[in-house]
């Protein structure tokens, strides 16, 4: 099958080309500089070059901060560049499979937000993204929105990446302990897909609409970076562990409000042998690669 892949430099777009066999798809991966998804032109060129069986947008735009002071190009890419990719896939009859996010939801649950829950996002990044989740679910027969959250890799920037770099430089660290959520490992996210693509492959059909993807152990970022610190000692990524102070979402004020509990249900995904994916132990493997990488 020919998967058109968007984003390839971003986490989940190199987890993606890492695991994506050569023998049994061909992929055609794009960046921003080879294909930018906030052209029209150029996505519906692309598409109707290439002639996809399926599209992967593993790209958007993810600065949650700044998409605060930059909404117009928030929007750009993560509701126009969407627009474009669901009206290119749908001229030529092929599904997309996109990512979206937690910050859909306003975090005031209790429970692990279910796919069906109202949507309620409280910056410009999660409105950005509800709005290209809307743009595709209008115009796409065939569509799968995957909401993910706290993504971790070997690739790019992200929580695991940042602890360890501070931990290097400071003896404490104050981290937040009253937002909770799921960390994902991004290679677990890309393999998910893969195996809707392959599911995809074999029958013609997938179950169509939203679905969650997270971790599958809910934390705090306080509960996330004492795992990383301990796990990264062991690994002897970091000297020591430094001292980790519990704080509160008002002592770390932000640009953007983040929700405080972005736990989601995954469970129309499980229903399918999509398993959450066990974070603890894709840790361990990232903080490996990266202790590799600091002996080359
Ligand atoms: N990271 C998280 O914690 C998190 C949490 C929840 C949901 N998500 C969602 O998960 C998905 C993957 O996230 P990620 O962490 O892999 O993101 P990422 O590492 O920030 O990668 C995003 C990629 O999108 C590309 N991109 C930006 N603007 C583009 C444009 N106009 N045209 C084409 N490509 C463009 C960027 O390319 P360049 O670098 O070349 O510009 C970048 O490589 C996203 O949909 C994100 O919203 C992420």
């Amino acid at each position: 099958m020919r998967i058109l892949l968007t984003g390839k430099n971003g986490q989940l777009g190199r987890c993606f080309q890492d695991i994506c066999s050569p023998s049994k798809h061909e992929l055609m991966s794009y960046g921003s500089d080879e294909l930018d998804i906030s052209q029209t032109d150029q996505v519906l060129s692309a598409v109707a070059e290439v002639k996809p069986d399926i599209i992967v947008n593993a790209a958007a735009y993810t600065a949650v901060d700044k998409a605060e002071d930059e909404s117009d190009k928030a929007y750009a890419v993560n509701e126009l560049g969407v627009k474009n990719l669901a009206q290119a896939a749908q001229q030529l009859g092929i599904p997309v499979i996109h990512v979206s996010t937690d910050y859909v939801f306003d975090g005031y649950g209790v429970e692990p937000y279910k796919p069906s829950d109202p949507t309620t996002p409280q910056g410009v990044y999660g409105a950005s993204k509800l709005a290209g989740e809307k743009r595709l679910a209008q115009i796409c027969t065939q569509y799968i929105v995957l909401r993910t959250a706290w993504v971790f890799s070997e690739y790019g920037n992200n929580f695991v990446k940042t602890m360890i770099r501070l931990a290097n430089q400071r003896d404490s660290l104050s981290v937040v302990a009253d937002q909770y959520g799921c960390p994902t490992y991004a290679g677990d996210l890309a393999q998910a897909i893969l195996q809707l693509c392959d599911q995809y492959q074999q029958t013609g059909e997938l179950a169509w609409g939203t679905h969650h993807y997270c971790g599958d152990l809910p934390t705090s970022w306080h509960g996330f970076a004492r795992t990383i610190f301990a796990k990264a000692e062991q690994v002897g990524l970091i000297q020591s562990k430094p001292q980790l102070t519990a704080i509160s979402s008002a002592q770390y004020p932000t640009p953007a409000k983040r929700p405080e509990y972005s736990v989601l249900d995954m469970a129309t995904l499980t229903n399918l042998d999509v398993s959450c994916s066990p974070w603890l132990v894709a840790l361990d493997r990232v903080l490996e690669t990266l202790k590799r990488d600091t002996q080359e």
